[in-house]
């Protein structure tokens, strides 16, 4: 299949590529690697993929790579709300409107599939358990973009082309394009170069599941046209944040867990997520344990393929804040990002 990855050269994008370049699909990755860290993408991508520079809210460059598409995904964007809240015009920009332009793109195109990157961060904060049937809860401005866009996509593709939206749990494990700023990541890499392991408060409730686990699942998806909204994880990878801080402790010798105040504010997601669905349709996809996610974060460290895990590298919430005060990355405005910020903007309004 031909399969363009907007957003590929990314944490999750690089490892997805990898494997579906594996599988025999002709892989087209569109990136504008937004934090620039000097990514080479010869270094993150497989040698088979094409590589296509460019800016995820550019509707001509989105037309041109969609043009004989079997399937276009969009995994671009600002992931997290902490990195949402640097510029929130901007999320809009990248979350909302770049998907909705390349779903347009997409449609136009004669693509027959659309598959949408979004997060069981859309969840917010629930009693028992969440299922793809639960109502959203958005707490923020990422999980409102998420939402939005889900809720719109349908619309825009049309009944031509199918769509799929992925509600990934909280991502770990190793990629050619490390992030070190999500949960499972940081207090890896943290505990193997310091030994210790920061924890602030630890009662909320996260779904995890590993970067591979999530090329898998995103090759099935398109592979057997798996579509609507499926939660990407496992059942029994529900964990606490304290829960994840005692396992980090457990895998990485001689680390200790530092306690500090309860609860993040800017964080408030708390919930346990049912997969059952995807379990069903693909037993076993997500089968890699946190355990081996830690592992593999901890080895990046020790055997000095990650020097430093506080590196502003590792971290898109910085990259975000140094490439927009560097003027790298800002708003791009035009009558398309208009459009769908008044979209936003009037969804949420009454917030
Ligand atoms: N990593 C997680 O834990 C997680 C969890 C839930 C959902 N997701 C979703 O999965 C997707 C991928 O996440 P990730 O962790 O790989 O993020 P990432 O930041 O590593 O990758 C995103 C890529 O998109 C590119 N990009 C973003 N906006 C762009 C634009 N306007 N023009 C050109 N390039 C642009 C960036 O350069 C980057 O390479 C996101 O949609 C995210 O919301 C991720």
């Amino acid at each position: 299949m031909r399969i363009v990855l907007l957003g590929g050269a990314g944490y999750l994008g690089s490892v997805a590529s990898h494997h579906l370049a594996s599988r025999g699909h002709h892989v087209t990755v569109v990136d504008g690697l937004i934090y620039r860290r000097g990514d080479d993408p010869a270094e993150l991508l497989p040698a088979a993929a094409r590589f296509v520079p460019g800016d995820l809210r550019d509707r001509s460059l989105l037309t041109r790579v969609a043009d004989g598409a079997d399937v276009v995904v969009h995994l671009g964007g600002i992931v997290g709300e902490p990195a949402s809240r640097v510029d929130e015009r901007l999320a809009v920009e990248l979350n909302y409107a770049s998907p909705m332009i390349a779903a347009e793109a997409a449609a136009a195109a004669g693509a027959g599939h659309y598959v949408f990157f979004s997060s069981c961060s859309v969840y917010g904060r629930h009693e028992g358990t969440v299922d793809e049937d639960t109502d959203p809860n958005p707490l923020g401005i990422y999980a409102r973009t998420k939402v939005l866009a889900e809720r719109r996509l349908p619309a825009v593709l049309g009944d031509g082309t199918a769509l799929t939206s992925l509600r990934l749990a909280t991502v770990h494990g190793a990629s050619p394009r490390q992030r070190l700023d999500s949960v499972v990541n940081s207090m890896a890499s943290r505990a193997a170069s310091t030994g210790r392991i920061p924890l602030n408060g630890g009662s909320q409730r996260r779904p995890l599941v590993h970067v591979g686990d999530v090329a898998r699942v995103l090759a099935a998806v398109v592979e057997q046209r798996l579509v609507g909204a499926w939660n990407v994880g496992a059942d029994s990878e529900n964990f606490t944040i304290g829960e994840i801080a005692e396992t980090v402790a457990a895998v990485v010798p001689g680390a200790v867990i530092d306690r500090g105040q309860e609860r993040d504010e800017a964080d408030a997601r708390d919930y346990r997520t049912s997969f059952a669905r995807l379990e069903r349709a693909l037993p076993g996809v997500c089968s890699t344990t946190l355990k081996e996610g830690v592992r593999e974060i901890a080895d990046l460290v020790l055997t000095g393929r990650v020097s430093d895990p506080v590196l502003p590298q590792y971290d898109n919430h910085r990259g975000l804040v140094a490439a927009v005060s560097a003027g790298t990355l800002g708003r791009a405005g035009g009558a398309d990002c208009a459009r769908f910020a008044a979209e936003y903007d009037a969804a949420w309004s009454a917030r």
